[in-house]
């Protein structure tokens, strides 16, 4: 039984980090482990132009700790309204790794996300010539769909349509939850892969729900029943390189969590490496962690692996904080609901 584990150093592919305090507050948690990060757009007003992805990369920088290094990989938000000649200058420049995608809607700050695909058309036509990244929220919006439904009814209403319109994008559906993504991507030949999040190895809806409602285990896609837990386990540990590691660590402060009418966003940063070392000990499968969370998704999105390591290492009870203090008020710091026990050293 290995004690003792050195993979390449992680990079998390679907982050929100947001601004002014809390960016203060949870940007260290991410630094301590990953090297880079895809940070998501989502602030309001939202990271629409290359000036404004430049400025909060300028205001993140401001925000990490002397001493720490952290490579913030920038995406833009795609709108109605976006234009392509902005886009392909902030993808020339090195600035920006992904456009991405929130149905009009579909979760926290995403009123201006797309309603009209064909007018989104011409940037994704764009965007597939110069081989920038499409990051997804896979989930539509209508009323009528029931919540636990909406990802499965996207990939038949809007992936599958949009990667036979456009062919040569590159895709990520983010934060996938159920048995019909893992499937879809898995019979996808090229041009899609999936980021999967801690959280979703670990919890499923009954942890939301059963004793009480848990404000702190709702987030966005709503986690599934046990099974589609089961069939992303089986992805992120299969060594698929189609898979690999987005947190979506999304914090909210406790008050925006715990009131009548919560927030979305579970906050992992902080022990994520302790949590993904658990699973895929539990499923032997520790030498298939580095592949999710090192290797995949440079390689899919043709940038160089991390040059140094980090360790984890197995041992008595790992002790985490309960939440994070910001400027704005505590952050609660997501609970496993099972001892772990891999530390990184
Ligand atoms: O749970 C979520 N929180 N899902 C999202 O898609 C957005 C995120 C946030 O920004 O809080
Ligand atoms: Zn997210």
């Amino acid at each position: 039984m290995s004690t003792s584990i050195t993979l390449t150093r992680p990079d998390d592919w679907h982050l929100h980090l947001r601004d002014g305090a809390v960016l203060q507050a949870v940007l260290p948690e991410t630094a301590r482990h990953f090297a880079r990060a895809i940070v998501m757009p989502n602030l309001v007003p939202p990271v629409v132009t290359g000036a404004q992805a430049a400025a909060y990369r300028d205001r993140i920088l401001a925000a990490l700790p002397d001493g720490m290094a952290f490579e913030p990989l920038m995406t833009l938000y795609l709108t109605e309204d976006t234009d392509p000649d902005d886009v392909a200058a902030a993808h020339a420049s090195g600035l920006v790794k992904a456009v991405k995608l929130y149905p009009a809607g579909a979760t926290t700050n995403s009123a201006s996300g797309v309603r009209d695909f064909d007018k989104v058309r011409g940037v994704l036509e764009r965007m597939a010539e110069i081989g920038l990244t499409l990051c997804m929220h896979g989930e539509v919006t209508d009323h009528e769909i029931d919540i636990f439904d909406r990802e499965a009814v996207f990939i038949d209403r809007v992936l599958d349509p949009l990667r036979r319109d456009v062919p040569g994008l590159r895709m990520v559906m983010e934060h996938i939850t159920t048995s019909s993504a893992v499937d879809y991507v898995r019979a996808a030949e090229r041009n899609l892969a999936a980021t999967i999040t801690t959280h979703h190895l670990v919890i499923n809806r009954n942890n939301i729900l059963v004793g009480g409602i848990r404000p702190h285990y709702y987030c966005l896609p709503v986690a599934k029943r046990e099974s589609h837990r089961l069939a992303l386990v089986d992805a992120a540990t299969s060594g698929d390189a189609r898979f690999f590691l987005g947190t979506d660590s999304a914090p909210h402060v406790d008050a925006a969590k715990e009131t009548g009418c919560g927030c979305a966003g579970c906050f992992t940063a902080t022990n994520t490496m302790s949590i993904l070392a658990e699973v895929f000990d539990r499923e032997g499968a520790l030498d298939r962690l580095e592949g999710f969370t090192s290797l995949h998704g440079p390689d899919y999105y043709g940038l160089p692996r991390n040059g140094d390591t980090i360790t984890l290492t197995k041992g008595d009870a790992v002790t985490y904080p309960d939440k994070i203090a910001s400027g704005d008020g505590p952050v609660t710091v997501f609970d496993p609901g099972m001892a772990l026990h891999w530390r990184v050293a």
